[in-house]
């Protein structure tokens, strides 16, 4: 079947009833587009446990914060089909923001999905509010309007993967989130679509961030348990153009900060270079 796309969500709904009368199952994969190798695991993934894959490319407004990069986010749609199609993608979802939410200018209208407080007001929750209420609200809509078997989310985004997993468990949803590994460059660096905003030597610079999070693993094999003490090999690994944001180290089942770490221990960092915002983690034994 070759890739097709599709802009509207009654269109959409009208395809996939059709795969499903069949008893085809159907897996999804969010994102914002800007696809790259990262993104492309995740399809790869979707289209080897279901029989059809469909993406979402839709850069959410609502889940980014007054001053945040909402506007310049590359957008590159058709760069994009060639990746999803390369990966086995059926359907690209990409609609526009008015047919997500006819009604954005009334903001306060909108129904919205909620995580609990306690496990936003830490890492990008802390420094990012409200951002996974515009994660969660428009997964849900995703999830209602595509209604997919299987929901792929990657491990690069270990706070969002934690909190969507709860969501499905909390409100019902019948379906099952797949995590797929980090994807890197062969130089370390977590690939992520705001990679592009960096110059050579920015670039150079970020790559101390999975620097300081290997440096915590080695450190970690070597003996050393205490965060206290991991927080410290970290810094001294970064590079002193990082402005470093947060490094937490949480429990894997609960997301609470520890104070001693275990082999699923979750070490993970958000920081600036060149005032981009990236993020990194490691689950220190893997
Ligand atoms: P986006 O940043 O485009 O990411 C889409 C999916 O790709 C997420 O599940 C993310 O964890 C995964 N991903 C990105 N870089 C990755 C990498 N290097 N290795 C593995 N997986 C990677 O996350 C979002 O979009 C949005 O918040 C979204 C869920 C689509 C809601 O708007």
């Amino acid at each position: 079947m070759s890739l097709v796309v599709i802009n509207e969500i009654a269109k959409l709904r009208e395809v996939i009833k059709n795969y499903k009368k069949e008893g085809k199952t159907v897996a999804l994969v969010p994102t914002m587009g800007c696809l790259h190798d990262g993104h492309k695991s995740l399809m790869q993934k979707a289209h080897s446990i279901a029989d059809i894959t469909v993406i979402s490319v839709f850069v959410n407004p609502i889940q980014f914060c007054p001053g945040e990069d909402y506007d310049k986010y590359p957008r590159t749609l058709d760069a994009d089909k060639v990746v999803a199609e390369s990966a086995g993608v059926d359907i690209i979802f990409a609609p526009s923001v008015n047919e997500m939410y006819p009604n954005l200018n009334k903001f306060s209208d909108l129904t919205m999905v909620v995580p609990p407080y306690e496990l936003t007001d830490i890492m990008c929750g802390k420094s990012r509010v409200g951002h996974f209420d515009g994660v969660e609200t428009v997964v849900s809509k995703l999830f209602n309007i595509v209604q997919p078997d299987f929901a792929c989310f990657g491990m690069k985004d270990i706070q969002q993967l934690f909190l969507i997993k709860k969501m499905v468990r909390d409100l019902n949803f019948p379906i099952e989130i797949v995590p797929c590994p980090l994807v890197r460059e062969e130089s370390g660096l977590a690939l992520s679509s705001r990679n592009k905003y960096l110059s050579p030597e920015q670039k150079e610079i970020a790559l101390s961030l999975s620097k300081a999070l290997f440096a915590i693993r080695d450190a970690y094999k070597a003996g050393i348990k205490e965060t206290k003490k991991l927080f410290d090999v970290g810094l001294t690994n970064l590079d002193k153009n990082v402005e470093l944001e947060y490094l937490e180290f949480v429990d894997n089942d609960t997301f609470k900060p520890v104070e001693s770490i275990t082999k699923t221990t979750i070490c993970a960092l958000a920081a600036r270079v060149g005032g981009v915002r990236l993020i990194d983690n490691i689950v220190v034994e893997v």
